[in-house]
């Protein structure tokens, strides 16, 4: 366990060059959405910090999460997990199985006790439904409680881990939630979507790394820097929507045209994540570009919110008229509808919050 050196020594120690590292840590800065001038402040921090141990624990998922971050590109996850972190446990990606790999995760806790970083991918299972998920007979509410009592921070890596996602979706079957609803002691960051996108998950843990704490979160807990603004506000196809230029159907005129897929059911409006700027697979496209209206996966019961292929206004009032017929009252009754969703939402932080 290389925890202890800084993350300078392991670069040097690997052969990294310091143009290679300056790579890496424009990239860290960019991605935390840094001037370029605190490049080198990062450097200089990133270059001090003692690796942080990670645990990665995987409870009742789809590994959909492990998958979007090994597509991590900058900074990649080999980067990251050899030169800057020191991934002590992670039982889809490590080589260890069996006896070994609970040791190496005890030895890990054990030796940084209060100072390692727990990540936690997928829901966990309560009550009766405890035993239903479990690794090595241990079921996951307890492995939790075990791993979070020794954690400096918890990162909640997933809409299931979050706010307990799909498994969590009505009629609820194992009585799942998320880390948050369990562990009320320890500092949570929120990196929500189903899955999140690889350059959030790698940023956040660049964040944490560079400055040591946590960064700033938002009502649910997400990292503002990358959660702060909604997908409809950064949205390229937003000149569409403002001119009531919607697609009809996926393969009319208007999809073809690039047209907004409001009326086709997008939740861009009330979906908070970076994926119309980041993007996904090395930012070669996202869910919009493809063509595929927003589904809201980064937000609190996307999947029981439903309404897929329903417009906002009908989602939400469960009427399909409000949505105009002509281009401007389209983009009128859009506007309307986004704004009435977006109350709603708000009026639902708010409940939350109280
Ligand atoms: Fe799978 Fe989505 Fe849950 Fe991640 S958040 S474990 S991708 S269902
Ligand atoms: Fe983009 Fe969807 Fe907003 Fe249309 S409704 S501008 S497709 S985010
Ligand atoms: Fe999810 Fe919407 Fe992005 S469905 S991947 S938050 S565009």
């Amino acid at each position: 366990m290389a925890a202890s050196k800084t993350v300078g020594d392991v670069l040097r120690a690997n052969g990294v060059s310091r143009r290679g590292f300056m790579k890496f840590c424009a990239a860290t800065a960019s991605m935390m959405a840094l001037p370029p001038s605190m490049v080198s402040a990062v450097a200089a921090a990133i270059e001090k910090a003692r690796r942080p141990s990670v645990i990665w624990l995987p409870f009742q998922e789809c590994t959909g999460c492990t998958e979007s971050l090994t597509r991590s590109h900058a900074p990649t996850v080999e980067g990251l997990i050899f030169d800057a972190i020191s991934l002590d446990y992670h039982h889809t990606l490590q080589a260890a199985a069996g006896q070994r790999a609970e040791d190496a995760m005890h030895q890990a806790m054990k030796e940084n006790y209060g100072n390692y970083l727990l990540l936690v991918d997928g829901s966990v299972p309560t009550e009766e439904f405890e035993s239903h998920s479990c690794t090595n007979g241990h079921s996951h509410l307890s492995m939790l409680k075990d791993a979070a009592a020794g954690a400096a921070a918890i990162v909640s890596v997933g809409t299931c881990a979050a706010f307990g996602g799909i498994p969590r979706a009505n009629p609820n079957p194992t009585k799942a939630v998320g880390v948050r609803d369990i562990i009320k002691d320890k500092p949570i960051i929120n990196v929500s979507g189903c899955p999140p996108i690889p350059t959030v998950i790698t940023g956040v843990l660049a964040h944490y790394l560079t400055f040591g704490t946590i960064p700033e979160l938002d009502h649910h807990g997400r990292p503002l820097a990358f959660f702060g603004q909604n997908i409809h506000d950064r949205c390229y196809r937003r000149p569409f929507y403002e001119r009531g230029q919607f697609a009809e159907t996926f393969d009319d005129e208007g999809a073809r045209k690039g047209y907004c897929l409001y009326k086709l059911g997008c939740k861009g409006p009330v979906t908070y994540n970076a994926c119309a700027t980041l993007r996904w697979n090395d930012g070669v496209s996202w869910p919009v570009q493809s063509g595929h209206g927003c589904l809201g996966c980064s937000e609190p019961d996307f999947w029981d919110k439903g309404s897929f292929y329903r417009p906002l206004s009908a989602a939400y009032w469960g009427d399909a008229k409000t949505v105009g017929i002509s281009a401007a009252a389209g983009a009128a009754a859009g506007l309307a509808a986004a704004a009435l969703a977006r109350g709603k939402q708000k009026k639902a932080q708010q409940e939350e919050k109280a």
